[in-house]
């Protein structure tokens, strides 16, 4: 960065796992261009320890520190350019998101941006309303090898894509994570088809530049909760609220001892009594209400066809992803073991050369491509999107994967869409849910 430059001042809200990265970006290797003023956490045990952690590993200055209720005081006392919102429940992000624009800001948001059209909805209009913008982190699309699959697809290699066959599958270690927390209520999360497949539609959308228009869908939770049977099959009886309490520690497979990770112990287990948060409820109690088995139909603007399912239970974590096109077909896909829930498992082990990125053009011979590879979180994305936001000399990207408001709603419009359509048994256009979308970042 050159003298004369700037640098960006930014407040961050919601000091959890996730707001991490950020933190770690701005004290390590993008602190000439960053300025970090404050933090605001409902939670003021995890403010208190990222502002220490922020000192002691790059002696950064005592950062200021807000409660949740003084999220306005903190931003006309600091004045940032930008507020980070990494808050969770996600149904929290709109009001963060629409206050810190009409105080003045730009935003970057964790995904999914919200979790209902309404709340889409108004996000849309406060953006139009205030110019300010909503940067929507999704991090996925710069894993080297989705940015490759990317480029095949925009390079013609299988010509026009007609139909998408796309499988995603959590694990009873990640997946089961989301059946401990605030995740496993609709009205917190918009379940899973929110929550996590933002991540998935946001891809699909970017890779084939086109947006859903009409989406189908059924679901149901068959594994997780009190009422699926499965826990008795395990032999769990007895069992308490959360982890820390139960007698079933000794036998369940899904026991997770807070204490044993430093983060999980002393983010959370720590800090309880500041939020009652259980960060290790059980995946069979009865309150929970979100699906752990999807299926999908998504129609695209164009006529493109996908079809998607999710799973949450299963002995692998990955996807697989076939793309269907005038061409030829892509076929694509990784299985996921790096995920550490909480007590140092790793659950499926590394299972070498797990990624595949295979070219069957139409009639020829298949190809095997050699895969790109990355380093760090998110299948080596995170590093390379924290450089894409915070270096102000970052080039210009091609794969335009910065993201914003257009795309941050196309993603969660096709997961609210979905659990609209498992309510009423029809298909739902996305064209009636929110209007004046901003244009995605490929047409930009
Ligand atoms: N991009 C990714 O791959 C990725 C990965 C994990 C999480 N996330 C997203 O990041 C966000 C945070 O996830 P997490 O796992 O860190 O959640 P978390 O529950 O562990 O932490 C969230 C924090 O937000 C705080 N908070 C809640 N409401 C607040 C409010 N109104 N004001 C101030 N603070 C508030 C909580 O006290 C907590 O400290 C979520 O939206 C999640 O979907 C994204």
């Amino acid at each position: 960065m050159s003298p004369e430059q700037k640098q960006t001042r930014y407040v961050q809200v919601g000091i959890g796992h996730r707001s991490l990265i950020y933190a770690n970006a701005m004290g390590g290797p993008h602190r000439a261009s960053s300025v970090l003023a404050a933090m605001c956490d409902k939670n003021r045990g995890r403010l208190e320890l990222r502002q220490k952690y922020m000192k002691e590993k790059y002696g950064y200055p005592d950062i200021a520190l807000y409660d949740g209720d003084d999220f306005e005081k903190m931003i006309q006392e600091q004045k940032p350019d930008v507020v980070i919102v990494t808050a969770g429940p996600d149904v929290t992000h709109e009001a963060l998101i629409i206050r810190a624009m009409e105080l003045g800001c730009d935003v970057i948001t964790e995904k999914p941006m919200t979790i209902e059209a309404d709340r889409c909805q108004r996000i849309v209009d406060a953006a139009k309303r205030t110019g300010k913008s909503v940067r929507v982190t999704f991090n996925y699309r710069y894993s080297p090898p989705r940015s490759q699959v990317k480029e095949l697809l925009d390079s013609g290699a299988i010509g026009k894509v007609l139909s998408v066959d796309f499988e995603w599958a959590l694990d009873t270690s990640h997946g089961a994570d989301y059946f401990r927390r605030w995740h496993r209520r609709k009205e917190n999360s918009g379940g899973l088809m929110v929550h996590k497949a933002t991540h998935h539609f946001d891809l699909m959308n970017w890779w084939l530049s086109e947006k859903p228009a009409t989406v189908e869908a059924i679901g149901r939770r068959g594994f997780y909760g009190a009422d699926t049977g499965v826990a008795e099959s395990l032999g769990l009886q007895g069992r308490a609220e959360r982890c820390l309490d139960c007698s079933c520690k000794g036998s369940c497979p899904f026991y997770l001892d807070l204490s044993k990770s430093t983060e999980l112990r002393t983010y959370y287990l720590e800090n309880e009594q500041y939020d009652g948060y259980f960060r290790d409820r059980c995946v069979f109690s009865a309150d929970m209400d979100i699906e752990d088995n999807m299926n999908v139909i998504v129609r695209y603007q164009s006529g493109t066809l996908m079809s998607y399912c999710l799973n949450a239970f299963l002995p692998w974590e990955g996807y697989r992803i076939a793309f269907n096109g005038t061409k030829g077909r892509l076929e694509h896909g990784t299985v996921e073991s790096t995920y550490i829930a909480g007590d140092g498992r790793v659950q499926g082990g590394t299972i070498k050369d797990a990624t595949y990125i295979r070219l069957l053009p139409a009639f020829s011979t298949p190809q095997d491509l050699a895969v790109r590879v990355g380093e760090g979180g998110h299948g080596g994305g995170d590093d390379v999107m924290l450089a894409d936001i915070f270096d102000p000399a970052a080039p210009a990207d091609p794969l335009k994967r910065a993201a914003g408001i257009g795309d941050g709603s196309y993603s969660i419009l096709v997961g609210v869409a979905a659990n609209l359509s498992m309510k009423s048994g029809r298909a739902v256009e996305i064209a009636d849910l929110v209007t004046n979308i901003p244009v995605p970042s490929w047409e930009a």
